[in-house]
């Protein structure tokens, strides 16, 4: 499938800016390219007890997922540089759903840095690792 980058940046940015980010101010959003060519996003959410805020990232997959799609192509993270990586927790949500996945993070200013969840999380923990028992 072609990716359509500019789609996936353009999602993303837009999300972004419904991000809830009161105590952190740290604006984020992510578009998530389904196999089915659907574009998921989501923003993060914060909360007053902190360790209950959800990063963007994972707004995106679950809402993915609760609308049946389980393969991915893209994720687009927009922040407010190129260096808005996503968190550990974010990393292995998505492992669970993608052997690879080419990644982008955009910042305001249109830069972008390019990787993918093999080189963000080399190594990883999967639940067939579970029957090596
Ligand atoms: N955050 C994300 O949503 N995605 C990232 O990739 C990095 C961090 C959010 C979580 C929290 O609301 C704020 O940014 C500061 O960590």
């Amino acid at each position: 499938m072609v990716i359509d980058w500019d789609a996936l940046i353009a999602a993303a940015r837009q999300v972004r800016k419904n991000a809830y980010a009161p105590y952190s101010q740290f604006h984020v959003g992510a578009a998530l390219l389904g196999k089915s060519g659907r574009i998921y996003v989501g923003c993060n959410v914060e909360n007053a007890s902190y360790g209950l805020t959800i990063c963007a990232e994972r707004n995106a997959l679950f809402s993915a997922v609760a609308a049946g799609e389980r393969e991915f192509v893209a994720l687009v993270v927009a922040g407010k540089d190129s260096q808005v990586f996503p968190c550990g927790a974010c990393r292995q949500v998505l492992y669970e759903f993608c052997d690879d996945l080419p990644i982008r993070i955009v910042g305001e200013d249109g830069t972008q840095t390019e990787t993918n969840l093999r080189e963000l999380l080399p190594q990883a923990f999967r639940f067939k690792d579970l029957t090596h028992q």
